[in-house]
C-alpha cells in the first residue's frame, strides 16, 4: 500500500499542508522542532486511527484552534482508498471514501510499521512494551486478534474486580477462572504463533542490518519464564495449575497474577545472552529495528500488501555500515517515510527517493 497524497489542517504545527509522495523512499529533513515527527504522526494517525505519541488525541489540535483535520489518499494498482480524520475538542469524526464510519473502522485498513527513538525500550524496557508491540502488529496481521485480545482483557478486568471484593463467592471465582483460561489461552496461542512465524524474517532483517554472524533469537515466554509451545490443551493445563499455585497470593493482593497480561518476549543474541542486559546500545537499537522490519515482510505475506514504513530519527544512531544496509533494504521494499536532521545521512543513489525540507510547519520538495 502507498500513501499518495496527504492534507493537513491545524494539525500540530501545520496550519495547512498538501503533499504528494514518492512511491518508494520519502525523506524529511530539517532542524529540530520544525515538524518532522508531527508529519509522521499524521501519517500514522490515518493508518491506525490514533496518534502514536499523543497521550490525548486533542493534543494534535493546533494550539489555539478547536479542530484538526487530516486526509490521506492511499492506493495500490487500481485500488484506492481515502481516509479523513477530524479531531475536535469534544468529538472525533472519521470518513472512509467520504462515508462516516465507526471510530475503530480505520485500524488495519492501511498496515503500517512504525519505528522511532522510543522503540529502544522494546529491548531495554519492561515486558509491557513488548506485549504492546506484539498486540499492535498481531492485530494488523490477523484482524480477528483484536476481539480475542479485547475479550481476554474484559474478562481480566472483571476477575480483578471480583478479587478485590471483601467476600468472594468461590463458585463465581471458579467461573471466572475458566473464562480466564479459555480466553487467555487463545491470546497465548496467537502471540506464540506470530513470534514463531515472524522469527525467520526478523533474523534475516537483523543479519542484513548488522552484517554480522551473530544471530538474534526470540522466544515468547508465558507463566514465569517458560516457553510452552502451542499445544492448547497443554497451555490450559499449565494455566490451571499456575492459577491454583497463585490463588492465595491473588486473594491477598486482589489481583490476577497469572495469564498472558504478564507474558514477555525474550530477546537474545547467540549464545543466549539477554540483549536487555548484555547488548550494546547499537546492538539493542539494531535488534529493536529488526523486530519492526521483520514484520514488514510478514505483513506483506499475510495481507498481500506491503505496509507503510515510518522511521523517525533512526539514521543518526547507526554507524555508516548499518545506515547503508538499512537504506538498501528499504529501497527494495515498502513505501518508507524517514526523518533526519541532516540530508547528509543519505549519501546514496537517490533515483527512487524524494527529499523534503521541513521548516517551521512548511514542507518543500527538494531536488536531489
Ligand atoms: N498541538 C500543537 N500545536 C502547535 N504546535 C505544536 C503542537 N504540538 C507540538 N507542536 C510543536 O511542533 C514543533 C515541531 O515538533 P516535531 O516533534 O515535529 O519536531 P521535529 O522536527 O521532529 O524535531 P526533532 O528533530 O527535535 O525531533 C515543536 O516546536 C512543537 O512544540
Ligand atoms: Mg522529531
Amino acid at each position: 500500500m502507498r500513501l499518495k497524497y496527504l492534507e493537513l489542517k491545524n494539525f500540530r504545527n501545520y496550519c495547512r499542508l498538501k503533499l504528494d509522495f514518492s512511491e518508494q523512499v520519502n525523506i524529511f529533513f530539517g532542524e529540530n522542532a520544525q515538524g518532522k515527527t508531527n508529519l509522521l504522526e499524521a501519517i500514522a494517525l490515518l493508518c491506525i486511527g490514533k496518534p502514536f505519541r499523543a497521550k490525548k488525541e486533542t493534543e494534535v489540535i493546533q494550539w489555539g484552534m478547536e479542530h484538526s483535520f487530516c486526509k490521506g489518499i492511499f492506493g495500490e494498482d487500481d485500488y484506492q482508498i481515502q481516509i479523513e480524520i477530524g479531531i475536535g475538542l469534544n468529538e472525533k469524526r472519521i470518513k472512509i471514501d467520504g462515508q462516516i464510519v465507526k471510530k475503530d473502522a480505520v485500524f488495519g485498513k492501511i498496515p503500517v510499521v512504525i519505528f522511532g527513538p522510543d522503540d529502544l525500550q522494546l529491548v531495554k524496557g519492561g515486558p509491557q512494551q513488548r506485549r504492546d508491540f506484539i498486540d499492535l502488529y498481531l492485530a494488523q496481521i490477523e484482524p480477528k486478534y483484536r476481539f480475542i485480545y479485547y475479550n481476554y482483557y474484559k474478562t481480566l478486568k472483571q476477575r480483578n474486580r471480583l478479587l478485590k471484593q471483601e467476600f468472594i463467592n468461590k463458585e463465581e471465582l471458579e467461573i471466572w477462572d475458566e473464562q480466564l483460561i479459555e480466553k487467555g489461552t487463545k491470546v497465548i496461542v496467537y502471540r506464540n504463533a506470530l513470534i514463531e512465524d515472524v522469527k525467520p524474517y526478523i533474523i534475516t532483517a537483523h543479519q542484513s542490518i548488522s552484517g554480522s554472524k551473530e544471530e538474534i533469537n526470540l522466544e515468547y515466554i508465558s507463566f514465569n519464564k517458560q516457553t510452552i509451545g502451542n499445544d492448547e490443551a497443554e497451555i490450559k493445563r499449565i494455566f490451571k495449575e499456575e492459577l491454583r499455585n497463585q490463588k492465595q497470593q491473588e486473594l491477598q493482593r486482589g489481583l490476577t497474577l497469572v495469564g498472558p497480561h504478564r507474558d514477555d518476549l525474550l530477546l537474545t543474541i547467540e549464545p543466549r545472552a539477554e540483549l536487555k542486559i548484555f547488548g550494546s546500545q547499537g546492538q539493542q537499537r539494531t535488534a529493536a529495528l529488526s523486530l519492526k522490519l521483520g514484520l514488514v515482510e510478514k505483513i506483506r505475506e499475510s495481507r498481500g500488501m506491503y505496509p507503510l514504513i515510518i522511521l523517525d530519527d533512526v539514521m543518526s544512531e547507526f554507524d555508516d555500515h548499518r545506515k547503508q544496509q538499512l537504506l538498501k533494504m528499504l529501497l527494495n521494499s515498502a513505501q518508507t517515510f524517514l526523518t533526519s536532521t541532516s540530508k547528509r545521512d543519505f549519501p546514496f543513489e537517490a533515483s527512487q527517493t524524494s527529499f523534503f525540507a521541513v521548516d517551521r510547519g512548511e514542507v518543500h520538495y527538494v531536488a536531489n
